[in-house]
């Protein structure tokens, strides 16, 4: 089936198996990418061409002023023999709101899904066949206008890549509580996904790789004091049974992952709280032992087992026993449904 996107075919392509199967997380991409323009009011048929550098001016404003806005999500191939995308409707209704938030145009919906599902039609022999491994879909959408005042820029650019993942994380999570720098804070862009927002939290997470940690538990931007996220993801907390995780409240980015892992938590019978979490919470449960578990949620790493937090001079430690960890269950009830063989009783699957 063709949607009648104008399509410019490799003749040859790059895929080998090992480059599917085993390629770094994000760093060889399929043969095509699907690409589109927005000026003074409208958008330009889309095309799929061969995937290579784009022509952009030292003068965009993007790299200026940072219009800017990524997103991220998977498909996989499923036990029938396709490929499905997950939950691509919610990553458009979040770029739209990324896109507002930057006083950026809309991205139309049929451009977005139906470009995309044809993108993963041509490249589908590109998604990896081993377990836990997806082709990562990673639309991009930044500010083209040659132009340094201040200003919404009038012409834009919308590319969607795909690339051959795995899991993102070899081993359990090792995160220190940031104290100094903050990702988020109230009014700004932290419920959102610009590209500036990773920008921001790169040096944090520089000095915690020097210290041996993976990244940083995020606090809040007031007072250092209520966990927010976890390096590039959410976090998730088993205290006494429940599963707890910071609330929506304007400074977290409302992750597809964490709202289906939340969901199937709940189908599971777990009782979830979103609310607000003090890490002296998180210290005083995890002396009690109460806390026994924590995890990252987010749709590179799916599901990542936290193995230590530390905070100030205390080091806490979390079970990651695959055996016998809500984290590890949860993550294959939902590797489970992504990829056919338990039923998609909330409609994630979009097959292409
Ligand atoms: C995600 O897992 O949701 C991400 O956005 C990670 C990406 C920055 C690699």
């Amino acid at each position: 089936m063709s949607s009648g996107i104008a399509t410019q075919v490799t003749r040859s392509t790059r895929l080998t198996e090992s480059v599917r199967e085993q390629s770094p997380f994000g760093e060889v991409f399929s043969d095509h990418m699907l690409s589109a323009g927005y000026q003074d009011g409208h958008w330009s048929a889309p095309e799929l061409l061969r995937f290579g550098p784009v022509m952009i001016s030292p003068a965009a404003s993007a790299l200026h002023y940072g219009q800017s806005i990524f997103e991220g999500f998977k498909a996989h191939r499923t036990v029938d023999g396709g490929v499905a995308l997950f939950r691509p409707g919610d990553n458009l209704a979040r770029l739209n709101r990324t896109a507002a938030r930057l006083a950026m145009p809309a991205v139309p919906a049929p451009l977005f899904l139906d470009g995309i599902a044809e993108l993963v039609r041509l490249d589908r022999d590109w998604a990896p066949t081993r377990e836990g491994g997806a082709l990562y879909i990673r639309p991009l959408y930044f500010a083209t206008d040659e132009a340094l005042m201040v200003r919404p820029s009038r012409s834009y650019r919308f590319i969607v890549m795909s690339c051959p993942v795995g899991p993102y994380f070899s081993e359990p999570v090792r995160l220190v509580a940031e104290e100094e720098f903050v990702r988020a804070f109230p009014g700004g862009t932290g419920d959102v996904k610009p590209a500036g927002n990773y920008a921001g939290a790169l040096l944090a997470a520089q000095r915690a790789q020097s210290s041996g940690f993976h990244n940083v538990l995020w606090l809040d931007g007031l007072q250092h004091r209520l966990v927010e996220e976890s390096g590039l993801m959410n976090i998730v907390f088993i205290i006494a049974g429940a599963a707890v995780t910071p609330a929506l409240t304007g400074t977290i980015l409302p992750g597809v992952t964490r709202d289906s892992v939340l969901t199937l938590l709940r189908g599971m019978n777990i009782r979830v709280e979103e609310r607000a979490i003090a890490i002296d919470e998180i210290v005083a449960a995890h002396e009690e032992g109460t806390l026994t578990e924590a995890f990252g949620v987010g749709t590179a790493a799916t599901v990542a087992p936290i193995a230590q937090i530390r905070y100030r001079d205390r080091d806490l430690s979390f079970s990651t026993d695959p055996q016998h960890t809500v984290g590890a269950r949860v993550r294959s009830s939902l590797e489970a449904i992504r990829t056919g063989r338990a039923e998609d009783r909330h409609g994630w699957l979009v097959r292409v």
